[in-house]
């Protein structure tokens, strides 16, 4: 055999051999998911309709397992509809010892023993917390995120809990809304990505596995578009926004195998999404196939009745059912109304059937019929809590935190840098930089400010300048800010003089980002740009540390402040993690997933928005601006600094080939740092038969360069992100003519241009 025949043959049976093993494990994976389908089917078979609703039933557990003490809801009618099998899941329980009890309960006394799933609100880490997902999202690093899921994951599972009720992937624009800390910020491509990297990390690569739990797309659809950030609010949106802003990152965690969707509290042009039969089975399981299940918001069925969709609660368990929601969270109105709504012909068996389905397919992917107690093994659980992985959280908290401003490379501080002064009483509290949504974790278990500072220079001198919260309760709110008091200031100041340089810790109360924590000020709370501006000016030389849930709108802090460090809140390993940064351990590369204001009024404000019909000044009044307020963000979309330089060169394009158009530029690390680059890839679509938005990010990277060091990034722009979609949800690729640009931020970079054919 000559050279070239052979190498023909070795070709023809490797090509050969890819078939086989690409068909084989089809295969594999086609008779797996058809042998689940015939457990589901003959499982089906045996029930009764009251136990198919069980099925779609869920109820929250906040009451005493081994013992009847009922702190909310009815728990003795509780217990015995779980031995009736009239539950399919609960949520709120922990603990192997819990789980196992409750899952007894229904496996040796129900009559077809199916056990049930336990959710949970793991929405950044359980017991051991990464920082907020939308400080997560300011790493651009989805490795990282992955991993702190799937940190995250191990633990819940450890403790019994097989679902969680995350990622949150609802895109957000406004400040306002108090749930933009859960959430990957304003961008549906990087939302997308996120959403992606965090129901892997959950859901892990076998959902069999024992460290596997279940994921939670949320909140489907548009929550996160609340009119004037106001929560709970009307939705409101036009068909673009809708389709080409809100469901992407649905679709892309759909199509990444998200085992359940929850709907959403919103009404949604006119229509409550629990009731929403467009959104939930045209879209979401007609068009997209989706073939997990969707969960109700906690009651949002009921909540139907005062959005004036359903007179009672029977009509929105019929609306509900026959929209799509196939389980409801603690509505009650499936386990009171369904059976007879059947019985009525009001809801079709078929679609209580498809909902069944659904659920059981899930409980079979998960092996819960193989081993019910798969999640209750009381050794494993003791091993985890005791043994958390700190490294995935410390990490991720390194990676999110922002640098906003560096005036004079004031940071990163000398280790032995003498007499500075640390203010605030965010510095000294372990509870506030653990974020919200933190239920499986212990209060204060954060390693705060001034402990993870104090490793790195034990010279410095405390004040804490303010109470950032007094008490309880003001409007509502669980919390209430000091707004008055302005006795500690004087210590403070006092302590600021004699420092060389003062480091001030400022920024919100973990409780004042979350649900049901919109606010309409979103300035720095209480009395602390007071107390800011008073400590300025004895001593200018101060870096500032933000600690907060949401973009604030900071704008004398960034006019006069000269360094700024956006630090969110960072979870368990707060302290260590922004002291790493302060002291140059760790050269912060996190970007900005969501625009920070100048002023409240200008939210929402994105991006990625359309170009009005008067887009610039030139002198005239009559353009698209505000009267007494620039229309620029005080930080943009993207925008985060480095303790080096990176300078972009050497823009390239070739459009050569129209189905694969590659962008390419250098990046120099021009400083005397090793430092992470986020290099972001931005399109603009000049004219389309539905106008594009003045930037889209289609791509990024984020990378290492040592000093003098350089890279050439090469992104490759296909249909998948030259298209959008039109306004009857038409996924369309337009030839024509496109900006491009590669950068350091949203507005910052190399501009060229090319034309698609
Ligand atoms: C929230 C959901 C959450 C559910 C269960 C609701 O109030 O909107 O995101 O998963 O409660 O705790």
């Amino acid at each position: 055999m000559n050279n070239s025949l052979a190498k023909s043959y070795k070709g023809i049976l490797s090509v050969a051999l890819v078939i086989f093993c690409v068909s084989f494990s089809y295969s594999q994976k086609k008779s797996s998911v058809d042998s689940i389908q015939i457990k589901v089917e003959s499982l089906l078979k045996k029930m009764t309709l009251e136990e198919k609703v069980g099925q779609m039933n869920q109820y929250t557990g906040f009451w005493e397992v081994t013992g009847p003490a009922p702190k909310e809801g009815n728990a003795k009618l509780k217990y015995e509809h779980l031995r009736k099998g009239m539950v399919g899941s609960l949520l709120n329980v922990e603990g192997t010892t819990n789980v196992r009890k409750l899952q007894e309960i229904v496996v040796k006394e129900s009559r077809l023993g199916i056990p049930l799933l336990f959710g949970f609100d793991v929405i950044h880490g359980h017991k051991t917390l990464s920082p907020i997902p939308l400080g997560e999202s300011a790493s651009w690093d989805l490795d990282a995120i992955e991993k702190s899921a799937r940190a995250a994951a191990v633990e819940a599972s450890a403790v019994g809990i097989n679902w969680t009720f995350a990622p949150m992937v609802d895109i957000t624009r406004d400040a306002r809304w108090g749930r933009v800390m859960e959430g990957a910020g304003e961008d549906p491509y990087l939302g997308s990505k996120i959403g992606i990297a965090r129901v892997h990390g959950f859901q892990g690569d076998d959902l069999s596995a024992s460290t596997s739990i279940i994921a939670c797309a949320k909140h489907f659809a548009g929550y996160g578009f609340v009119e004037a950030g106001r929560e709970y609010n009307t939705v409101d949106v036009g068909t673009s926004t809708l389709y080409n802003i809100i469901l992407p990152p649905f679709k892309a965690v759909v199509d990444n195998n998200v085992r359940t969707v929850m709907n959403s509290f919103n009404v949604l042009n006119g229509i409550p999404s629990t009731g929403n039969k467009f959104l939930q089975r045209d879209i979401l399981k007609n068009k997209w196939h989706f073939d997990g299940f969707v969960i109700s918001d906690w009651a949002s069925g009921a909540e139907m009745i005062q959005h004036g969709f359903a007179k009672d609660l029977k009509q929105a368990a019929q609306i509900a059912a026959n929209a799509g929601s196939d389980m409801d969270m603690e509505s009650y109105a499936y386990v009171n109304y369904l059976k007879q709504l059947v019985e009525e012909g009001k809801v079709d068996i078929k679609v209580v059937d498809d909902a069944v389905r659904r659920v059981l397919r899930v409980k079979f992917e998960l092996g819960l019929f193989d081993n019910p107690y798969k999640y209750c093994d009381a050794k494993r659980e003791k091993e985890t809590i005791d043994h958390p992985n700190r490294a995935a959280v410390l990490d991720i908290a390194k990676k999110s935190i922002v640098l906003l401003k560096n005036e004079s490379n004031i940071l990163p501080l000398n280790k032995n840098q003498q007499s500075i002064a640390v203010i605030g009483s965010l510095a000294n509290d372990k509870n506030s930089p653990l974020g919200n949504w933190r239920l499986g974790s212990v209060d204060s278990t954060a390693v705060s400010f001034l402990e993870g500072f104090s490793k790195y220079n034990a010279n410095y001198k405390y004040a804490k300048g303010t109470n950032l919260a007094i008490g309880k309760t003001a409007f509502g709110s669980d919390i209430e800010i000091n707004e008055t008091d302005t006795s500690e200031f004087v210590e403070a100041i006092n302590l600021a003089k004699q420092s060389q340089m003062v480091i001030m810790v400022l920024g919100e109360h973990s409780h004042q980002s979350g649900e049901a924590r919109s606010r309409t000020k979103i300035g720095l709370p209480g009395v602390q740009q007071q107390l800011l501006e008073a400590v300025y000016k004895v001593n200018k030389n101060i870096v500032l540390v933000l600690m907060n849930g949401r973009p604030l709108a900071i704008p004398w802090a960034a006019e006069h402040i000269p360094a700024i460090l956006e630090t969110w809140e960072l979870g368990t390993e707060t302290g260590n993690a922004i002291a790493s940064v302060l002291f140059g351990d760790y050269n912060p590369s996190g970007k900005l997933p969501m625009t920070f204001p100048r002023s409240v009024g200008q939210c929402p404000i994105y991006y990625n928005h359309y170009n009005t019909g008067r887009p610039s000044p030139k002198g005239e009044v009559f353009w698209s601006h505000y009267i007494d307020e620039s229309v620029k963000p005080l930080y943009p979309f993207g925008y985060g600094l480095s303790y080096t330089k990176f300078e972009y060169s050497n823009l390239t394009i070739d459009s050569s080939n129209a189905k694969n158009i590659k962008v390419s530029a250098t990046i120099t690390n021009n400083g005397n740092r090793v430092g992470e680059e986020v290099a972001q890839l931005y399109i603009h679509q000049s004219v389309a038969s539905v106008v594009r938005p003045v930037k889209e990010l289609k791509g990024f990277e984020k990378f290492s360069l040592k000093p003098n060091e350089s890279k050439t990034i090469t992104f490759t722009l296909t249909d998948k992100e030259l298209g959008f979609y039109d306004n009857e949800g038409n996924y369309v690729v337009e030839p024509g003519d496109f900006d491009v640009m590669i950068g350091t931020s949203s507005q910052e970079g190399l501009v060229g241009s090319f034309t698609k054919k």
